[in-house]
């Protein structure tokens, strides 16, 4: 009897091992021999940066500001000087470096108070306003401001804001502020710069969201929309937010299907593109939001607390919501396969990109497996439901919780991070942090579109774009023959990038008003800039002109 007891445990502890250390099968999804063709491809760009990438964001002059937690002990970056830390360990490494695209270089920044799982936002100057984190770092607001040379480096505030901000998510406003909306165990939202008198707001919507030991609702998704509501989604939930007089206008249904979105069961979320080529009325401009990915009721649990882990399959469905819509609902698709922790990314010609993520678990340390390898495209556009989804080129690197991608002006897309343990750990068996960056160049990029590619030759601006006035782009068709009458313009906003949220991302479709030819391959489109600053808030954007599908070289516009 108790032999045969025995026997049982070992046999228990076998099959934990096993589930521990054995079940890992990352998914390379089937492709069909299209797929295999046009899938896009992929670049390592740097074997190691020195630390993992949990938060990106792209500035105005092409680099890239990555960062981070500091809590963690030493990186496998230096600082350059005998710049130290003696916190919780001696530390004098970074946890925060400025990539430089063009040269793909990089140089270590000096972080001292901890950025875990915080937020950020461009603003209308294009300085990076970064903020929370943990422990002394919660109420931090961090500032880097572009440079030309190696000079510029964080400045620190370092009681800046009114409450913890750890996993909130911000957006920036109309008149240029920013808003900072959730985090653990904050139910409420402030503004940057503080809002005069009152600095802090509740927001019981956020309060209602959390789900008992689970939470569910941080990193809420928010989508500013042209009629100057924030459209705010909280694990299955949303609601328009009117954030000058402080009330919900209106509640949107629940998201149909069981399945968590926000933090820790991650899903991810996009605003589509605004299209600004007919009404000028803001008020009229059409609005849709999607939300992808995310996980069952109960799978933080199940992976967190459950000895043996159980790695529950993640949500496979997509649901879209035209925001502005009187009375709209969900209309639900499904993906290719489940995804948890995918990103959501707009590509310049407006398709949308699922990137990074896995199939099993949530997110959280050593709580998901079987990483998805295979991007997803999605074409909004395309009027067969059938045919939106793509499956793309694998990558060989899984990117689990912790990393995070955004668009690069040239149209590709860097990727970085990963690391689901609690310390940098090189040797777990399972998904070993992650310190390379890796680019995935799209389809549009192969050589084959290179001579419908259109260049950008000058843009025709006094300098700022200035909102409802019409400027003009002169540019290229390098094929002869092959320029097919249109181009589309379009801004977007650099998004700050992590745990599957892409803060302040938006694109905005202008109206082109005519082309005309100039010479043999040189053409000129009088186009009319965005109306408003409800439809594009100040700040720097990637003006993109795409031509069949294929987009140029995105220049930097100031709006
Ligand atoms: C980071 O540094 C550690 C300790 O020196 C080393 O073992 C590890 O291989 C390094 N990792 C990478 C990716 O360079
Ligand atoms: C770091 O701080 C601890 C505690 O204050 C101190 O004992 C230690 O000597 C310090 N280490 C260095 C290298 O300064
Ligand atoms: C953006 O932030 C920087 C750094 O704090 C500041 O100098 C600049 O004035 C800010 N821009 C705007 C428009 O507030
Ligand atoms: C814009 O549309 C709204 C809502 O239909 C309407 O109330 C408003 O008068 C319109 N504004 C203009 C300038 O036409
Ligand atoms: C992943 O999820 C699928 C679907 O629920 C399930 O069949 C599979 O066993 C899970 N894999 C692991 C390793 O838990
Ligand atoms: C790294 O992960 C392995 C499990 O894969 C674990 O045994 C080891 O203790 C971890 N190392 C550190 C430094 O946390």
């Amino acid at each position: 009897m108790k032999e045969g007891r025995f026997k049982k445990n070992l046999y228990a502890v076998f099959f934990t091992f096993f589930f521990f250390f054995c079940s890992t099968s990352d998914l390379l999804l089937p492709r069909s021999p299209l797929e295999m063709l046009t899938g896009g491809r992929w670049d390592l760009l740097q074997p190691s940066i020195g630390i993992s990438a949990m938060h990106m964001q792209l500035l105005h002059n092409n680099k890239v500001v990555i960062f981070d937690r500091t809590d963690y002990g030493p990186s496998n970056l230096s600082l350059p000087s005998q710049t130290c830390r003696n916190a919780t360990v001696f530390d004098c490494s970074a946890h925060s470096l400025l990539y430089d695209v063009a040269s793909n270089t990089f140089r270590p920044l000096t972080l001292r108070s901890d950025t875990w799982c915080s937020s950020g936002s461009l603003n209308a100057s294009g300085s990076l306003i970064q903020t929370g984190g943990y422990g002394v770092g919660e109420r931090v607001v961090r500032i880097f401001t572009p440079c030309d040379g190696v000079s510029c480096d964080w400045v620190e505030n370092r009681a800046y804001l009114s409450s913890r901000r750890w996993y909130s998510t911000n957006q920036i406003l109309p008149d240029g502020r920013i808003i900072i909306v959730g985090g653990r165990r904050a139910f409420t939202y402030e503004f940057y710069p503080k809002n005069p008198g009152k600095s802090v707001f509740i927001l019981r919507f956020l309060a209602e969201t959390r789900d008992p030991n689970e939470e569910n609702n941080l990193y809420p998704f928010l989508h500013l929309l042209p009629d100057g509501n924030l459209f705010i989604f909280a694990n299955r939930r949303s609601i328009l937010f009117d954030f000058v007089n402080h009330r919900i206008v209106k509640e949107f249904p629940v998201i149909p299907g069981g399945d968590k979105r926000n933090y820790p069961s991650t899903g991810s979320s996009v605003l589509l593109p605004l299209s600004l080529t007919g009404e000028n009325n803001r008020s009229k401009i059409a609005a849709e939001v999607m939300v992808c990915g995310g996980a069952p009721p109960g799978a933080f649990l199940k992976a967190a607390r459950t000895i043996p882990k159980v790695f529950v399959g993640a949500s496979r469905t997509c649901g879209r919501l035209k925001v502005t819509d009187p009375n709209p609902s969900w209309v639900m698709e499904q993906m290719p396969a489940p995804r948890v922790m995918p990103d959501m990314l707009l590509l310049p010609n407006g398709d949308i990109l699922i990137i990074n993520g896995a199939s099993n678990g949530t997110a959280g340390w050593e709580d998901a497996t079987n990483a998805v390898l295979n991007p997803i495209l999605y074409m909004p556009d395309e009027p067969d439901p059938t045919r939106r989804f793509e499956i793309l080129a694998p990558t060989r690197i899984p990117r689990m919780y912790h990393s995070a991608s955004l668009l690069l002006a040239d149209g590709r897309v860097l990727i970085g991070g990963s690391n689901p343990h609690r310390n940098y750990n090189f040797t777990a068996r399972h998904y070993p942090t992650e310190l390379s960056l890796e680019a995935y160049l799209p389809r549009y990029l192969d050589p084959q579109y290179s001579g419908v590619r259109p260049s950008i030759v000058t843009v025709e601006l006094a300098g700022n774009m200035l909102y409802g006035k019409s400027f003009a782009v002169t540019f290229v068709i390098p094929a002869f023959g092959m320029f097919d009458g249109r181009v589309s313009v379009r801004l977007v906003a650099p998004s700050f990038s992590t745990h599957s949220t892409a803060m302040n991302q938006r694109m905005l479709v202008l109206r082109v008003r005519r082309v005309v030819q100039l010479s043999v391959f040189a053409y000129k489109a009088d186009v009319d800039g965005p109306t408003n600053s409800y439809v594009a808030p100040p700040g720097y954007y990637m003006m993109f002109m795409v031509h069949r599908g294929t987009p140029s070289v995105a220049i930097w516009v100031k709006v």
